[in-house]
């Protein structure tokens, strides 16, 4: 199978599963993430397809909705490859990146070791932040029942995965435990640059936030 028919049954497959996904995860994210993550791989010189791929699968079996089992997601990535009959050494690469994507705490390292990878990170994270960030992060708080704001919750700087994804928090803590701290950990320079003006706009939508918390503007 060529690598063009790989990428859109992938497509297809991704599609049909989170098409109706309504906490943030939906297929529209993954499609953002896809067209970021390829945009920053032309302008770093990375493997467009390994890329493409990473970031068409990279939400596949999320953690979160596999009780925390952090092996589920390479565990789907590598079943659907090879369900495809891709070639081994893609599988492997494509598997490996996967699992280095998403954010797991504050103090909790999440190195890439590809250039493909860091794309995909890259684009997966400025997709948490900015308008789209602060949307997504509410919708995912409402299905989780989440409590807007808590004037009394101290954000935590998790230092481990697993009590990081099971953390209950109001979703404005969320910004302090994760969104405002994707600027600095950025991996490639056109997503830095990125990153910067999304960073920017949800500084000013917390000032607001308060600001009308405090029944004042
Ligand atoms: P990603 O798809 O970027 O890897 P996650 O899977 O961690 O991100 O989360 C999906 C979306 O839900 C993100 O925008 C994220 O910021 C948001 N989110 C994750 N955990 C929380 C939380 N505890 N409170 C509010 N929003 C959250
Ligand atoms: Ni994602």
């Amino acid at each position: 199978m060529s690598l063009t028919k790989l990428i859109e049954n992938t497509e297809n497959h991704i599609k049909a599963l989170f098409e109706n996904e309504g906490t943030g995860h939906d297929w529209w994210h993954i499609d953002r993430v896809r067209n970021v993550a390829v945009k920053l791989a032309e302008m770093e010189g990375a493997d467009l397809e390994i890329t493409e791929l990473g970031a068409l699968l990279h939400d596949i079996a999320d953690h979160k909705f596999h009780d925390n089992d952090f092996s589920a997601l390479p565990r789907a990535t590598r079943a659907w490859l090879i369900s495809q009959e891709a070639p081994l050494d893609l599988v492997d690469r494509v598997e490996k990146l996967v699992t280095e994507i998403s954010f797991k705490g504050a103090k909790v390292a999440t190195d890439t070791t590809s250039i493909e990878a860091a794309c995909v990170q890259d684009a997966d994270r400025l997709d948490a932040i900015g308008a789209i960030g602060i949307a997504r992060a509410f919708a995912y708080g409402g299905a989780n029942k989440r409590l807007l704001h808590h004037p009394d919750f101290k954000p935590t700087m998790h230092d481990d995965p697993k009590a990081y994804a099971s953390d209950k928090g109001p979703t404005i803590a969320h910004f302090y435990e994760k969104l405002l701290l994707l600027k600095d950990r950025m991996q490639t320079n056109s997503g830095k640059a990125l990153a910067a003006e999304r960073h920017l706009f949800m500084e000013t939508y917390l000032k607001q936030f308060f600001k009308e918390w405090e029944g004042q503007g």
